[in-house]
């Protein structure tokens, strides 16, 4: 055989010896706990075939601890690029079978050079993480390793789309580079975030908790807002960030990809007309208005679990990628509290950080008044949703289904905060405050001198009808042209349309400045 030949069957036996990552039996391991291999989930992420992978040959610098006649090649992170739908992407898949994972210097170097590489192309980045934190034995090397990768975050945010999935451990100051990202995908089991684990809890506050009951999918999806997705197992986490990517452009200086659609855009639901309950009080699903009029009924929901009283999530009309904002009757009324502000205001700056038209449907009864939202800061929380809308200058199409009252008026894409069209169905409510509360203000002195509470009650009724007829519909704002149209339920899916249509060339730009400060 000829020299050259040996050389390429040195490259092949390499290259096999490099995707076994940390040996078969570590891979065993990975699969035993129900877990892929770094290589299987880019596999089932990309289209087939389309993966290209960089720097397999890296192994680490370290020589302290013994490490140093321990080397893997590709040191415990697979990195490359590949196309997700035809369209290009750059991935890193974290390797739980090398030094479980751990970040080296020159594992963070292979991260930073796919990220370097996506920003230049202006292509998303995904990263899977399942890691045990800083390589110990690297010191702060490490560190520096993680830093660098999240200064790429910063500087990648708002320029290409960024999402990472959890599969595995996510512990530490690791925690940082997903929080850093758009959207974050966890799965049910085997999954966690936390920035100290369970043993230094119990050290530092003697609390006892598990691993999942700090940091797991559904504390995250839940309690603290920092999951976006919550998939059943790797498969579906990983079907996830395809759909997700279908509705994103590839960086902020595109547009979403248009979709060819054939669900008619004149198609009536005439259901939409007798949706909302008489009583006032009544809840119903916003998410049944949502589905009814967007393209095939499909809605990718973002943070499904968490502040449910606000709906955010990506759907389509007539082909065209939208990000829907939406208040939840179903529960606690739709009001405003401060994790609804928060997970808002951050779905709202995404989309118009990526050209992503948005679509506001509100039925919101005002902000959550108490000690514990005061206490909490709703006002600079309220702040960054009121601050998100007024700055975004993407199109943006608000439609009022019921009530819309006080500040949240304001807040929900109203026209003084840049709306471009502002529809209202004929039963909306615009007012400073619903009648009862109106009428205990305006009256509180008369209320006060009734003999009988039948007498009051007849007042109270007489004078609800009237603050009703004169406020609360949507007449009183259309004459103001702050309502643009009227519109009739059933023909809401067209009416946006046409309004997507009609701005579809909008440009709007804010002042020039270094950047705005936003409440945090
Ligand atoms: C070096 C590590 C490692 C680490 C795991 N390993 N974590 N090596 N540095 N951080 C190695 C183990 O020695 C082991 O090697 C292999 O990976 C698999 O680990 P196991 O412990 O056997 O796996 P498992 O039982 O599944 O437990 C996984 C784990 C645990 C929960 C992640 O390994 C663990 O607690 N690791 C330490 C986590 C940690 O404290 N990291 C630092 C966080 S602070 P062998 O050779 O036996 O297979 C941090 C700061 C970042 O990350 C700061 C950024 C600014």
């Amino acid at each position: 055989m000829s020299s050259f030949q040996d050389k390429i069957k040195e490259l092949l036996e390499k290259r096999e010896q490099a995707k076994l990552g940390g040996g078969e039996k570590r891979i065993e391991s990975q699969h035993k706990k129900g877990k892929m291999t770094a290589r299987e989930r880019i596999q089932l992420l990309l289209d087939e075939g389309s993966f290209e992978e960089f720097d397999m040959f890296v192994t680490h610098r370290c020589t302290d601890f013994g490490l140093e006649d321990k080397q893997y090649y590709s040191d415990g992170v697979v990195t490359g690029y590949g196309t997700i739908d035809g369209r290009l992407v750059y991935v890193f898949a974290q390797d739980f079978t090398v030094f479980g994972g751990s970040l080296s210097l020159a594992y963070a170097e292979k991260i930073c050079k796919v990220m370097d590489k996506a920003m230049k192309a202006g292509a998303p980045v995904i990263g899977i993480n399942d890691s045990g934190g800083a390589r110990i034995q690297e010191g702060v090397m490490s560190l520096a390793g993680y830093a660098d990768i999240f200064q790429r975050n910063i500087l990648a945010s708002g320029l290409i789309p960024q999402i990472s999935a959890i599969f595995g451990p996510c512990a530490g100051g690791a925690v940082y580079s997903p929080a850093l990202t758009d959207f974050t995908v966890m799965t049910k089991k085997n999954s966690y975030m936390f920035v100290t684990g369970p043993k230094v809890v119990k050290t530092v506050t003697g609390e006892v908790v598990t691993t999942d009951e700090l940091g797991g999918a559904d504390v995250h999806g839940t309690k603290s807002g920092v999951n976006h997705f919550i998939a059943e197992n790797e498969e579906e986490g990983i079907a996830l960030i395809r759909k997700l990517l279908s509705y994103l452009p590839q960086n902020n200086l595109e547009e979403p990809p248009a979709e060819a659609c054939d669900d008619p855009i004149d198609r009536l639901e005439d259901a939409l007309n007798s949706i909302i309950p008489d009583n006032p009080n009544k809840p119903y699903d916003v998410k049944d208005i949502i589905w009814a009029v967007v393209d095939y009924n499909e809605f990718l929901e973002v943070q499904r679990n968490y502040a449910p009283n606000i709906v955010t999530g990506f759907a389509r009309f007539n082909g065209t990628s939208v990000g829907i904002i939406a208040n939840q009757p179903k529960y606690l009324a739709g009001v405003l509290d401060i994790n609804a502000s928060r997970k808002a205001a951050r779905f709202v700056r995404f989309c118009d950080a990526f050209n992503i038209p948005l679509v506001t449907f509100v039925d919101v009864p005002g902000f959550l008044p108490g000690t514990s939202q005061e206490y909490g800061g709703i006002i600079i929380h309220g702040a960054k949703l009121l601050f998100a809308y007024g700055e975004a200058t993407v199109p943006k199409i608000t439609i009022v289904l019921r009530k819309a009252y006080g500040g949240a008026y304001c807040v929900m894409s109203s026209k003084h905060l840049r709306g471009d069209i502002n529809y209202s169905w004929p039963m909306a409510e615009i007012a400073v405050m619903g009648p009862k509360g109106a009428i205990e203000v305006l009256y509180q002195k008369e209320l006060n001198e009734f003999e009988t509470q039948e007498e009051k009650d007849k007042f109270i009724l007489e004078k609800e009808t009237n603050y009703k007829e004169k406020f609360a519909t949507p007449y009183n704002a259309a004459r103001y042209g702050y309502i643009d149209d009227i519109i009739e339920p059933r023909n809401t899916r067209f009416r946006i349309i046409r309004a997507l249509q009609s701005l579809a060339t909008k440009k709007d730009v804010n002042p020039p400045k270094k950047h705005s400060n936003i409440p945090l």
